[in-house]
């Protein structure tokens, strides 16, 4: 029984970080394409395209990666009774910040599409440090458990 617990609680590891693998790639990713889809000409079939790889990379790779990642981040903290350490109240609270930059991005994909720009490039570009220091902290709370 002991043995199964342990296996149970590797695999939850294992999906967890993978999929938080590709939760970042995708967070990465799409104000990436903000700036290309900025670039194109408004009303024009480069446009087009642009609103159309925004959706799919959200609805294919972004959405589901952040509900899984979630999902099996709670099953673990759960299985190794992690709700009541300092260290996990700190990753969630950065967990909460990824998910509203998240949102954010969702909504930006929306303006696009209604042929809004509201965001230079250079600040699209500067997003992108968002989910890279979320993401650094996250790691050192996760791992080197600080409190
Ligand atoms: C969505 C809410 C999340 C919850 C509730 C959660 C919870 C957890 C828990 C309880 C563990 C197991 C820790 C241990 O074995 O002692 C874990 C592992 C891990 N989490 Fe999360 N997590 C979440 C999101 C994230 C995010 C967004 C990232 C990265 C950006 C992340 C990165 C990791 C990594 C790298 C590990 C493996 C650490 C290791 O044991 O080597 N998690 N998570």
């Amino acid at each position: 029984m002991q043995d199964v617990l342990a296996m149970t609680y590797y695999w939850l590891k294992a999906g967890h970080v993978i999929f938080v693998i590709f939760w970042m790639a995708g967070l990465f990713m799409l104000p990436r394409l903000f700036v290309y889809h900025q670039e194109s000409a408004p009303d024009s079939p480069d446009q087009a395209l642009w609103v159309d790889r925004e959706r799919k990379l959200l609805r294919i790779i972004l959405n589901p990666s952040m509900i899984v990642v979630w999902l099996l981040g709670l099953a673990l903290a759960v299985s190794t009774g992690a709700f009541t350490q300092g260290w996990l109240h700190a990753k969630l609270l950065l967990v909460l910040v990824l998910s509203g930059y998240h949102g954010y991005l969702a909504g930006y994909a929306r303006k696009l599409a209604r042929g809004e720009r509201p965001l230079a490039g250079r600040t699209l570009r500067l997003l992108n440090e968002v989910p890279g220091v979320a993401a650094a902290l996250i790691v050192v709370l996760v791992v080197v458990k600080p409190f």
